[in-house]
Order: C-alpha cells, then sequence, then structure tokens
C-alpha cells in the first residue's frame, strides 16, 4: 500500500513513458496509473510491454503499449500522435528509455558511442518534439527526462551516456525557458543507483562492483524503481506546477558524498 496515492490525482491526462517495460520506467508508469491516468508505455520489445500493461490493469488501472525505437523520429511522430488522437490530449512524457555500458573512453568504438547517444540524446528529443506538437496548442504538460548526475560531474567509463545525459540536460533548461509562456514544463530527474535489472547488469555486473557502489552512498543502500517514481510523480503533477527546468537528485547523497578526506566525526 503506498500512502501517497491519491486515485484521482492524474484522473482524466494520458501520460507516455519511454522505455516503460522494465525498471524505472515500469515503475513510473504504475505510479501515474495509480493516480488515475492512462499511460501508453513505449518500448522497443513487445513482451515486456504487455507485462506492464498487464501488472497496471490487475491494479485496476488503464494503460497501453506501442512499440517503437526512440532513435527512429518518424515511428516516434507516429506513435505519439496517435496517443493524442486516442486519448483526446497528451499531458506528460517521461523520456526514460536508455542505453548504457560501462567501457574506458580509448576502447569505446564510434559504434558504441553513436547507440548511447542515438538512444538517449536523440531518442529524447524525437519524443520531446512529439509531444510538444500537442503539449503547445493544448496550453499545458510536462516532461520529465531521467538523467544522471555524471551528467554534471562525469564518471570515468561513461563518457557516451555522460555526454548523452549532459545533452538532455542542457536541452531541458532551454526549452523550459522556451515553452514555458505556453504552459509546459520540462524537468529532470536524476537517480543514483537504483535496484534494476538494466543497471545492475550495465554498471555493477559483479559482487565486488556491486560492494563498490554501495559503499559510495552516504546513505547505506540502493534504491528501488519505486521510490524513483514516487519524485517522478512530484515532478509530473500539480504539485510542482510552479517548477521547470531544473533536476531533483534522488541519490541518497551519492554525488555530494565524493569527498576523500579524513571525516571521521568528532569522538569517533
Ligand atoms: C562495449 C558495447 C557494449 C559493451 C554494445 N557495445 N554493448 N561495447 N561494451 N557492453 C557496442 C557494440 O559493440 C556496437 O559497436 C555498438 O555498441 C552498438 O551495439 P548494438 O548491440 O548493435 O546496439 P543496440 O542493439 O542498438 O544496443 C544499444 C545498447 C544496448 C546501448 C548497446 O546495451 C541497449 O540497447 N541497452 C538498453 C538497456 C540498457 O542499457 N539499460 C541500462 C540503462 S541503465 P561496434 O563498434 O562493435 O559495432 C542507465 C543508468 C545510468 O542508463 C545511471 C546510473 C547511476
Amino acid at each position: 500500500m503506498n500512502h501517497y496515492v491519491q486515485p484521482d490525482e492524474f484522473a482524466g491526462r494520458t501520460a507516455v513513458v519511454t522505455g516503460g517495460g522494465s525498471g524505472i520506467g515500469r515503475a513510473v508508469a504504475r505510479r501515474w496509473a495509480a493516480g488515475g491516468g492512462h499511460v501508453t508505455v513505449v518500448g522497443r520489445r513487445a513482451d515486456p510491454l504487455r507485462e506492464t500493461v498487464a501488472l497496471i490493469e490487475a491494479a485496476g488501472g488503464s494503460a497501453d503499449a506501442v512499440t517503437c525505437d526512440v532513435r527512429d523520429a518518424a515511428a516516434v511522430d507516429t506513435a505519439v500522435d496517435g496517443v493524442a488522437e486516442r486519448h483526446g490530449r497528451l499531458d506528460v512524457l517521461v523520456n526514460n528509455a536508455a542505453g548504457n555500458f560501462v567501457l574506458p573512453g580509448e576502447e569505446l568504438s564510434p559504434n558504441g558511442w553513436k547507440a548511447v547517444i542515438d538512444i538517449v540524446l536523440n531518442g529524447t528529443f524525437h519524443c520531446t518534439r512529439a509531444a510538444a506538437r500537442h503539449m503547445l496548442p493544448q496550453g499545458s504538460g510536462a516532461v520529465l527526462n531521467v538523467i544522471a548526475s555524471y551528467a554534471w560531474h562525469g564518471h570515468p567509463g561513461t563518457v557516451h551516456s555522460a555526454a548523452a545525459k549532459a545533452g538532455v540536460l542542457a536541452m531541458t533548461r532551454t526549452l523550459a525557458v522556451e515553452w514555458a509562456p505556453r504552459g509546459v514544463r520540462l524537468n529532470c530527474i536524476a537517480p543514483g543507483p537504483t535496484e534494476t535489472e538494466g543497471a545492475s547488469a550495465a554498471l555493477w555486473p559483479t559482487d565486488t562492483a556491486r560492494e563498490r557502489v554501495l559503499a559510495s552512498v552516504p546513505a547505506a543502500r540502493f534504491t528501488t524503481p519505486e521510490e524513483v517514481a514516487e519524485s517522478a510523480a512530484f515532478l509530473i503533477g500539480d504539485r510542482a506546477a510552479y517548477v521547470t527546468g531544473d533536476v531533483l537528485v534522488v541519490d541518497g547523497g551519492q554525488w555530494l558524498g565524493k569527498s576523500v578526506y579524513a571525516t571521521e566525526p568528532s569522538g569517533a
């Protein structure tokens, strides 16, 4: 039982969540539907999307799925136009689809660089542009982009992802100012280490790596997709109506806790 859910918070509204077949995307989709909104989950593989829809419907929510690769601008337009036509409006877009693997920069092939930039940076633009064509005439809408704190502090092994997510952050801030007069808000969320299959496999594939990541989090734990979704629900809902162009960091203090000085509490 989630005590934060108000069953009518998002009633009558429609959201699109990319990468909605797993992890944070699935949790955000479920959270939106629990608040009474309709959600369309978008992703490359039909089966995981169908599972998300089934989970939402089993809980009494409203959802459907569209398979689409966010790298394909024309396919994105078709998918997003279809959602707006079926529901008469589009209120929220969550750009969650991502691709990632950790690799030293000098070992990254041009094609590896391109794959991640295409999914994260170009895909986010394609979806945002497609959504804006409905939100701007409507005079309302909220876009939430899932990034990571290495968008601003960088991190070894993530040059492709960090560059892409830095671009998404710049895109968010730029469009937030352009579109604020027309009622469309854009924000980012920067989750820290989140227990999902995708992140675990890509970012802490071994027990040693997992321990190292855990040791870097002042809150001394991983987060869950559901916990991240709660912060997402705030940013895409009316409680954040005056918040635009900002980043909400949900990382247990990870990026701020990077000091290497001896910082034992006095008396310890
Ligand atoms: C080195 C790799 C690689 C790896 C792919 N490549 N995986 N190089 N190590 N582990 C290279 C390939 O060799 C190829 O280059 C190029 O990348 C494209 O690979 P493809 O497999 O053909 O591409 P594609 O099928 O489009 O797959 C895209 C992908 C893939 C990004 C590579 O991993 C993907 O789609 N992932 C989606 C799910 C995911 O990654 N989730 C994790 C998100 S977690 P060459 O030169 O050989 O042709 C996340 C959290 C971040 O983002 C924040 C945490 C705090």
